[in-house]
């Protein structure tokens, strides 16, 4: 069946309307983004210290960057430190600090755009949501941001695998099995078919009734009927 011109136009307009909206998308998922890592919830023992991770990129470059760290618990909102980054090739300038226990440890020359803060000497109360946030004066002040929750606990919990270690050990078994069922199951059909090879082998031998042997060279080919171009 040939396709209707109609239907190749459709086509084409949808396969353009795909393109355009790409077009439309592509400076949206390059422009800047910030990221505090995979982990969403970071925990501490009090007393001791914690890197806050934050890194950002950006595909236009950027100078004169603003990027600060704020904290939000129930009751608290404040700037923990801010700063800019004058060029790509500069190190972040911290303008504000609110704290002696919080420095920032990142760096931003050679792209590592990396703006993460240590914070030392643990306290309970210092449980809550961080969020990093880099403005870029290239994109238009385009600002964003990412949390992580912090929970300074008196001791981390030793994370149960039990489970995990269950279901791997029956998953594991499982496909053991399977395996298993399969290598016995070729074993088997391979047995057979050597057992049913071996009686046909016996039986052309006997018979010396082979059409390749005995018959003439190409006379099965011209038993096909001429194929037509
Ligand atoms: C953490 O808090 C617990 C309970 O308040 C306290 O006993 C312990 O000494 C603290 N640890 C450190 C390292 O400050
Ligand atoms: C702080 O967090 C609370 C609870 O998540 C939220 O309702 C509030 O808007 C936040 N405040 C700021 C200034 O982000
Ligand atoms: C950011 O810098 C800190 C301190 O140098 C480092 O520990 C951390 O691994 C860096 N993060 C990334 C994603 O490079």
């Amino acid at each position: 069946m040939m396709p209707r011109a109609g239907d190749q136009g459709v086509a084409r307009e949808r396969w353009l309307g795909t393109g355009i909206l790409g077009l439309f998308l592509l400076p949206v998922s390059l422009s800047l983004e910030v990221s505090v890592g995979k982990a969403t919830d970071l925990y501490a023992v009090n007393g001791t210290e914690i890197l806050l991770p934050c890194t950002f990129s950006s595909c236009f470059g950027f100078h004169d960057l603003g990027f600060w760290w704020s904290y939000n618990s129930s009751d608290t909102f404040k700037i923990l430190i801010s700063g800019t980054v004058k060029t790509e090739k500069a190190d972040p300038k911290v303008h504000l600090k609110i704290d002696d226990r919080i420095s920032l440890e990142g760096s931003t020359k050679e792209k590592m755009n990396n703006l993460s803060i240590l914070l030392k000497d643990l306290d309970f109360s210092d449980t809550g949501k961080y969020t990093c946030h880099v403005k870029n004066p290239k994109e238009k002040d385009l600002q964003h941001q990412a949390t992580v929750f912090l929970h300074v606990v008196d001791k981390l919990e030793e994370v149960d695998n039990t489970v995990t270690l269950i279901i791997l050990a029956v998953v594991g078994g499982v496909i053991g099995l399977l395996i298993f069922i399969l290598l016995v199951k070729k074993l088997i059909t391979f047995i057979l078919k050597k057992t049913q090879e071996q009686k046909k082998e016996c039986l052309v031998s006997s018979s010396g009734n082979d059409n390749t042997e005995n018959g003439l060279p190409g006379s099965k080919a011209e038993e096909k009927p001429p194929t037509k171009v």
